[in-house]
């Protein structure tokens, strides 16, 4: 598999971790009506605006999307359609952070809108996800050159682009340890939620 396609999927397969300890993390407050960790929950919106914002995105709108619409043209309705939910993403996790900082002010109803509105972005965004890898990947595999899968991987080559660099790698790294290493048992590492024990 070209190294550039392996990258975009493991940060792929790292995001669905993180969502998915994030929904556990969800399913636990129903079940046992305990106050979120907001720290554990603002690390976790953190990691995902980063990530997504400052990492993952640019490698798909500056240059995977980029070289698949030179290389197959048809493929535009579908690029366009991946940006449009790269920004309407950023408006549901904007949304996100809003409602978690209305919780960690003690607002009224705060909880049940964090919940309404990380379970709406978990969804919207695993079908993005979906349609990447299911749609967009195979056409990129299909469709683009040796030189552009060149261009790409210099690109995203470590050390020689700081919007990708070592340091960069280094800090995500760090904030995934520390989610997982945050969230209860079994949807990260820390001690499991019970009633007794709700932050
Ligand atoms: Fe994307
Ligand atoms: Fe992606």
């Amino acid at each position: 598999m070209e190294q550039a396609i392996e990258i975009i999927r493991n940060e792929h397969r790292r995001f669905a971790t993180v969502l998915f300890c994030l929904e556990g993390v969800l399913k636990d407050l129903r079940r046992t009506g305990a106050m979120p960790d907001v720290a554990l929950m603002e690390t976790i919106v953190d990691y995902i605006d980063s990530f997504l914002d400052r990492y993952h995105h640019p490698k798909e709108d500056e240059y995977l999307f980029p070289a698949l619409q030179q290389r197959h043209p048809a493929a535009g309705a579908l690029l366009d359609r991946l940006q449009t939910q790269h920004r309407d993403g950023e408006r549901l996790l904007a949304g996100m952070k809003r409602a978690l900082a209305d919780l960690a002010a003690g607002g009224a109803d705060a909880l049940s809108a964090l919940t309404d509105a990380a379970t709406a972005y978990i969804a919207f965004e695993r079908e993005h996800v979906r349609i990447e890898e299911t749609e967009l990947i195979p056409l990129a595999e299909k469709h683009l050159l040796a030189r552009d899968w060149a261009f790409i991987a210099a690109a995203f080559a470590e050390n020689q682009d700081p919007l990708f660099g070592d340091d960069r790698k280094r800090r995500f790294e760090r904030l995934f340890t520390k989610i997982v290493t945050m969230a209860p048992a079994p949807h990260g590492v820390g001690a499991p939620l019970t009633a007794g024990n709700g932050r």
